[in-house]
């Protein structure tokens, strides 16, 4: 386990990255839980941990000519900068397809100091 940053370092809804051993990660707070993903989106490798934190949105597709039925869900996604795509930032899931995955690493909270397994 690697030390990267203190409780506190990072606001709710908030990502720092760091880098360890030559890897680039993300390191999100979510609700004061500890997430970290690598720095590099499956699409053409853009920086996806310095994109937006949103609310991940879903919905129904209703009958033509009906407002599509749309609701913030409890997840949060990150945004990558460079074409959009989304990721849930707990497993590191593409937002639209559950088989494009980011890694993510083990994170450990311990005595004010936030740790990842890389
Ligand atoms: S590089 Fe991330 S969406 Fe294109």
């Amino acid at each position: 386990m690697i030390e990267v940053c203190k409780v506190g370092d990072i606001n709710h809804g908030e990502s720092k990255v760091v880098k360890v051993k030559g890897v680039e990660v993300g390191i999100f707070n979510i609700d004061d839980e500890y997430y970290a993903l690598l720095n590099s989106c499956n699409h053409q490798r853009g920086p996806v941990c310095t994109g937006d934190i949103r609310r991940r949105v879903d919905g129904d597709i209703p009958e033509m000519g009906r407002p599509p039925n749309e609701y913030f869900t409890e997840d949060y996604v990150v945004i990558c900068p460079w074409h959009g795509w989304a990721y849930d930032i707990k497993t590191g899931s593409h937002a639209g397809d559950p088989d494009i995955k980011i890694p993510t690493y083990d994170v450990v909270v311990k005595d004010q100091i936030v740790y990842i397994d890389v």
